[in-house]
């Protein structure tokens, strides 16, 4: 298995990062990056550290780590929406998006320096900083609730792009035309597998409209305001992980632990409901009562006081953790689920391995060992794929996909 895994790594990587899939997604994308780099550490610390440091040259001078840094050397037309249509750079002239992804960045960051502490001193050192400014960003440009909690402007920020949870909040937005823009992820997927048109005009459209405002998070006229478990609650877990970091370098830790308190209290105050965590609609003040693997991320929060009641939704009905095959992206118990298209039901192995980092943490052992057997031999007999059908363990989307490979060589390593 270490061998196919690695070999994925070695063929998706292009000399300073890894690309998630040569064909589907041939850039750096931000939490596959760090996804990524978890897995690499066990190959090699340094290609970790490479992983991380090149996904920073495409940090924003007001500290927004891009969801793309695009690689010059493809052509500008193999993704869509490419470097033509998001018109952006970062400050080293890296051609990038304009929306961010979950921030897992200062976890990686950590566990890439557990590896090898004596090889990585600098590395602390150099990203820190650049860790700092990006959680500033998140909490000073972002908080746009009055709750505390970060909020998410684009669908593709959650990293869950055609979630159903976005489904009420995505209706307030007119598609852009049909016509006016070719998907390029239908030409190596297949279509059933991916989020329909309409979801694609909507998230076209909101992106545009950021980017027509300079994505300046003040002026733009958002049309999409969540607040997203996920998000926020690897935000409170890189929080830990900049605390142990500033420690490690002498800096005060204090901030960090306050500031992941305090996410902490308002993620369990705003979002918790009926034993899972929901998004909050920002715009309307609603949560969304939609239950996907979203609102059981918050297992790895450290400390969550209702983490037995969340354990009991993911062994409940509508999950089903050590019945189904890995756990599934949206409730089973849901009319609409699809256990095929992209975010709407299959398995994915990258919140299965944060589920698995709560379990571990729960010292629910027996749980914990089955989810990581369940994802060691998912990981190898489907190719590595990028989603699997909950049922029947039937591959989707990419294969040879990046975090997939990387996260079974950081499981494998866990044993
Ligand atoms: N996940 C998105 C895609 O499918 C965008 O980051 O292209």
């Amino acid at each position: 298995m270490r061998d196919d895994a690695v070999r994925v790594l070695e063929e998706n990587w292009t000399g300073h990062s890894t690309v998630p899939s040569r064909s589907l997604y041939p850039h750096q994308w931000s939490w596959d990056s760090a996804f990524i780099a978890i897995g690499l550490r066990h190959l090699s610390a340094g290609r970790a550290r490479t992983e991380l440091e090149s996904l920073m040259r495409a940090q924003w001078p007001d500290g927004r780590i891009p969801h793309i840094a695009f690689a010059p050397s493809v052509p500008r037309d193999a993704y869509f929406p490419g470097p033509d249509f998001w018109q952006a750079r970062s400050a080293d002239g890296t051609e990038t998006s304009g929306i961010v992804q979950p921030p897992i960045h200062a976890l990686a960051a950590w566990l890439t320096h557990q590896a090898d502490p004596a090889g990585s001193a600098g590395f602390l050192e150099r990203i820190y900083p650049r860790l700092v400014a990006w959680h500033e960003y998140l909490r000073e440009r972002r908080t746009l609730g009055d709750g505390g909690l970060v909020a998410i402007v684009h669908p593709w920020e959650s990293g869950m792009d055609n979630s159903p949870a976005w489904d009420l909040p995505l209706q307030r937005v007119t598609p852009a035309p049909a016509g006016s823009f070719t998907r390029r992820d239908t030409d190596h997927a297949a279509g059933a597998d991916r989020p329909t048109d309409l979801d694609y005009g909507r998230y076209v459209q909101l992106a545009a409209t950021y980017r027509d405002h300079g994505y300046d998070d003040r002026e733009t006229p958002q049309a999409f305001v969540v607040e997203d478990p996920c998000f926020n609650a690897l935000l409170i877990s890189s929080e830990h992980a900049l605390a142990e970091i500033a420690e490690e370098l002498g800096h005060d830790p204090a901030p960090h632990r306050q500031y992941a308190a305090a996410l902490t209290g308002a993620l369990v105050e705003r979002l918790f409901e009926d034993g899972i965590f929901r998004s909050r609609d920002v715009l309307t003040g609603d949560l969304i009562p939609a239950d996907t693997v979203a609102g059981l991320i918050p297992l790895v929060v450290p400390g969550l006081a209702v983490a037995d009641e969340l354990l009991a939704t993911a062994l409940g009905p509508r999950f089903r953790l050590g019945e189904t095959r890995l756990v599934p992206s949206y409730s089973l118990t849901a009319a609409d689920f699809d256990p095929g298209r992209y975010w709407r039901g299959p398995s994915w192995f990258n919140t299965a391995w944060l589920i698995h980092r709560g379990l571990v943490h729960l010292d629910q052992t027996g749980y914990a060992q089955a989810l990581r057997a369940d994802f060691l031999g998912l990981a190898e007999s489907t190719n590595y794929a990028e989603y699997i059908d909950p049922f029947t363990a039937a591959p989707h989307g990419a294969r040879s996909f990046s975090w997939t490979a990387a996260l079974a060589i950081d499981l494998e390593a866990a044993g």
